[in-house]
């Protein structure tokens, strides 16, 4: 179905459409504790050294994702934002995997940032929704989120399916490279996969996000922090936010919010704490600072967050690994987001001044 179907906006059709898109982009991929991919057989990585992500805008926060998860099975892994490669990237070989994170497969930026690493020597993969696009043709190797199109310009469904591909590519990746660990609970956390597009449709039900929206409209600035794994999700609600609301938003790894940003906190500026994991104690610290200025703090987390005691709100999430449960919140900060915006009016499928698909530099 292309059109908008009974829903007011393509981005709220395509928030409803992720637990179809993750049991796509999981289908076929683990068995029996394993993870493969059609195009990569056992060992195809045997030799990478080191990885390097490169994205763009919503796909980097996914990058980011998946960059935390290959560091934590043991590879050397950088992300880069694709527009500042040349002067951000560090040096590549032909052991060196460039992974393209590229929902539409046309991003200049990133297309650019890769055929750069390639003239360098390093090996290409593309990670992308479109098959056959640019970033797809153009790299060693590609692997499809099968999220489906996607129409808002806003990114929903396509973070969250690049996020479980980024997952599941490290431990296809982390299995193949000698100094890598494979997660240990990885037969744990795959079983919990299997169940994470439930917890999505779960979700959908949940009216927290739209009666928040409501509640908070009227502030100046909506911060979101987070820490680990909870850091991407945290800049993502805030791209999304000032994405499609135009309101002033900002997100930071929880730590940072002292270094400068907290002069901007008042009772004004809601502050998003994303606790999904490990590292929820550094947010909690960070949130307190906000709050004793007056900022109301709202947790994101499942029912037992490191901020239960503190909180003036929370948007809950289903009990899950702590690998899926940042996606799930994502899912709240989409909600929010799209509530938002819709009460503002704004025209949420295409925001002033933005395109879906970016092909200049
Ligand atoms: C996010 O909502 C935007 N649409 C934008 O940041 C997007 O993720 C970015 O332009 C990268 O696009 P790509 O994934 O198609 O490369």
């Amino acid at each position: 179905d292309a059109g908008k179907g009974e829903y007011d906006h393509y981005m709220l059709k395509e928030i409803h459409n992720q637990p179809t898109a993750l049991s796509n982009t999981i289908e076929g991929r683990v068995e029996n504790g394993d993870v493969a991919f059609e195009a990569l057989p056992a060992g195809s990585f045997a030799e990478i050294e080191t990885v390097q992500l490169v994205a763009c805008g919503t796909s980097y926060h996914a990058a980011m994702y998946g960059a935390q998860l290959l560091r934590e099975a043991g590879l050397r892994t950088e992300v880069v934002r694709a527009s500042e490669y040349d002067s951000t990237a560090g040096p590549v070989d032909e052991n060196t995997l460039v992974v393209a994170v590229t929902q539409s497969g046309e991003t200049a930026d990133t297309l650019d940032a890769v055929r750069t690493a390639t003239d360098r020597g390093a090996r290409s993969l593309a990670v992308t929704n479109v098959v056959g696009s640019t970033a797809a043709r153009e790299a060693d190797d590609a692997v499809y989120i099968r999220a489906g199109p996607e129409v808002g310009v806003a990114a929903t469904k396509t973070y969250s399916s690049q996020a479980v591909t980024l997952a599941l590519l490290t431990q296809r990746i982390a299995a193949d490279v000698p100094e890598a660990t494979p997660a240990a609970d990885r037969e744990e956390m795959l079983a919990e996969l299997e169940h994470l597009p439930d917890y999505v449709d779960q979700m959908l039900e949940f009216t927290e996000a739209a009666e928040l929206a409501d509640d908070l409209l009227d502030s100046e600035s909506y911060f979101f922090i987070g820490n680990g794994l909870s850091r991407s999700v945290a800049l993502e609600g805030a791209l999304k936010f000032k994405e499609i609301t135009y309101e002033h938003a900002e997100g930071f790894a929880s730590g940072q919010l002292k270094h400068g940003p907290l002069a901007l906190v008042t009772e004004a500026s809601p502050i998003f704490a994303v606790v999904t994991g490990d590292g929820d104690e550094k947010t909690k610290t960070n949130a307190i600072e906000a709050q004793s200025r007056g900022a109301p703090i709202v947790a994101v987390g499942p029912d037992d967050h490191a901020l239960v005691d503190v909180a003036d709100a929370t948007l809950s999430v289903p009990d899950t690994h702590p690998v899926w449960a940042g996606l799930l919140a994502n899912v709240q900060l989409q909600l929010v987001s799209y509530h938002a915006a819709d009460m503002l009016g704004r025209p949420i499928d295409k925001p002033r001044n933005l395109a879906k698909s970016v092909t200049v530099e």
